[in-house]
């Protein structure tokens, strides 16, 4: 029961027929739906709602104690309740002398003391004071993790391109499908290649299988004893890292009240600090801190996080959205729709509440998306004309990050503005039977041609423009980002910092992998073990 959710139904009722054409052209609509931190400047002037919604999405954050929540992860409580932790990826980024508790504890000194071993370690590998075993400077970094081990660092490093300094390149191996390491490593020299094995657990099979197989390219080439000056860690286990054989002074700390889709802000950033350099590294977590004070201290009208993460709520209870598509103008963003995936639909796509109560409304919406302008030559079509409301997020950034000698940016930046705008505004019946009798069609081809060329417009979305995608725009987003998927499972009353719902199929891995060895197809339900006696025949040829 809630009579905030009762109120915003029926007041959505009233919104039909709304015309977001309208909504936008009112002469105030900037008023309440624009927001600007820093150089990020967000849009929120085409969504499918009026001041009134946005008073009605206050009062339910109000009734689920948004804020106070907020407040509670602010101040270390656990927050991450089924598993009895802080979430506390704020202190990461903790640019102020404000001490931070975990369980009652200032956690400063010791991320502090991680960011020094991490910027020294980088200096020494950028002034090739740190050289592989054979005297060489390193030249390749390879960060071996999965999920949250991967996807942070992955995503930032590939936006942050422009500012890769050091000569050093940069590469990342997740999957544990044997191509992905062998295409990584194919045109490299062990001699100057060093690997960083990230991993929260320790324990994760995809990490571990991949890093013993690393280990074993080092090895082969340089010999055993050339391990120790090939691969650091990034871990919270130091009994499994020198289990692995991995000097634990090689090993850069974090604590379990890191969740691993939140901790490129960590040591599982080293990766990132290695491309960048640690100072534009040290920027990163600055941009961050600045959305994080913002999420703290701004009111609800203003509160760019809360805004954002009600109005998806509105989208998924009221609109019956199911997905929304991320669509970054900016080629450096590819890897974000990935990343986005596992922080919001890890996060939040949960059935349970809380007090252990099945949710009674939508979670996590289906995230997905691909830079433009490639999406529009692909799956535009749906967004336009398609039955499902899908509400997009566009990022632009106002200045390319190299310089360039033609137009090619501002058409990109124009074609942003342009699928924006066409998505809310649509394209009339009337206006299309206008230009089609102006081409000199006959009646009966407009009448055949009109109605497949309606676009009905009145699609929502957010834009996010900022002014250069630097590695403080990119904290201050990817922060924001966040701070939204807090804001989502606070409103639905769930857990978002646990994952539960991985784990099944882990088990049940580990259990069916030795029938697939053997090719004994003991192990698995009927289909399982049709399927891996399949598997063997084909591979027998
Ligand atoms: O598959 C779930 C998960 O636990 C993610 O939450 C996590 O980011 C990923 O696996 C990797 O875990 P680890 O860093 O412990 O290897």
């Amino acid at each position: 029961m809630s009579e905030a959710w009762d109120t915003l139904r029926s007041h959505r009722q009233e919104l039909d027929g709304i015309s977001l054409a309208s909504l936008i052209d009112a002469a105030d609509r900037d008023q309440h739906f624009t927001h600007q931190l820093g150089d990020l400047h967000v849009d929120l002037t085409r969504h499918l709602a009026t001041d009134q919604t946005l008073e009605l999405l206050f009062d339910l954050a109000r009734e689920r104690r948004v804020e106070a929540l907020r407040d509670a992860m602010f101040s270390g409580e656990p927050v991450n309740t089924t598993e009895g932790r802080a979430a506390l990826h704020i202190a990461l980024r903790n640019q102020s002398d404000r001490p931070i508790l975990a369980g009652g504890v200032n956690v400063m000194p010791e991320v502090n003391a991680v960011l020094r071993k991490m910027q020294a370690f980088c200096e020494s590998v950028h002034n090739g004071t740190w050289r592989g075993s054979t005297d060489q400077r390193i030249e390749t970094v390879i960060n071996i993790g999965i999920g949250g081990s991967d996807l942070g660092p992955a995503m930032a490093t590939e936006a942050l391109r422009p500012w890769w300094s050091n000569g050093l390149r940069v590469r990342f191996v997740s999957n544990v499908d044997p191509s992905h390491l062998s295409d990584t490593i194919r045109d490299l020299d062990p001699q100057t290649t060093l690997f960083i094995i990230a991993s929260k657990t320790f324990g994760t099979q995809e990490t571990l299988t991949n890093a013993h197989a690393a280990r074993r390219w080092i090895a082969k080439a340089l010999g055993e004893t050339a391990v120790s000056r090939h691969f650091v860690a990034v871990s919270t286990n130091a009994d499994r890292v020198a289990a692995f054989g991995i000097d634990t002074d090689n090993m850069f700390e974090f604590w379990d009240w890191v969740g691993g889709r939140y901790s490129m802000w960590s040591a599982i950033g080293l990766s990132i600090a290695m491309a960048i350099g640690f100072n534009q590294f040290t920027a990163l977590l600055k941009g961050a801190h600045e959305m994080d004070c913002h999420f703290r201290d701004a009111p609800m009208h203003k509160n760019i996080p809360i805004l954002l993460g009600l109005m998806d709520c509105w989208y998924r209870e009221c609109w019956d959205c199911q997905s929304r598509a991320v669509l970054p103008y900016d080629q450096h963003l590819h890897r974000l729709p990935a990343y986005l995936q596992q922080l919001e639909m890890e996060s939040n796509g949960k059935r349970t509440r809380i007090d252990g109560s099945p949710t009674t409304e939508g979670t996590a919406m289906i995230v997905w998306g691909e830079p433009g302008t490639n999406g529009q030559h692909s799956f535009h079509q749906m967004l336009h004309q398609g039955t499902t409301l899908v509400p997009c997020d566009f990022l632009v950034a106002a200045t390319p990050t190299e310089s360039v000698d033609d137009d090619r940016y501002d058409i990109l930046f124009a074609n942003c503005l342009a699928q924006a705008q066409a998505l809310a505004r649509g394209h009339g019946l009337d206006n299309i039977r206008a230009e089609l009798e102006e081409t000199g069609l006959s009646e009966s081809d407009i009448s055949t041609l009109a109605t497949q060329k309606v676009m009905p417009g009145n699609r929502p979305s957010t834009t996010f423009l900022y002014r250069q995608l630097d590695p403080a725009t990119l904290g201050r987003l990817i922060a924001l980002f966040e701070h939204r998927v807090f804001v989502q499972g606070a409103v639905w009353g769930i857990d978002s910092f646990d994952q539960w719902g991985v784990e099944l199929g882990k088990h049940l891995a580990t259990e069916i992998l030795p029938g697939v060895v053997d090719g004994s197809a003991t192990q698995g339900d009927a289909t399982t073990r049709r399927l891996t006696m399949h598997m063997d025949a084909l591979r027998r040829g």
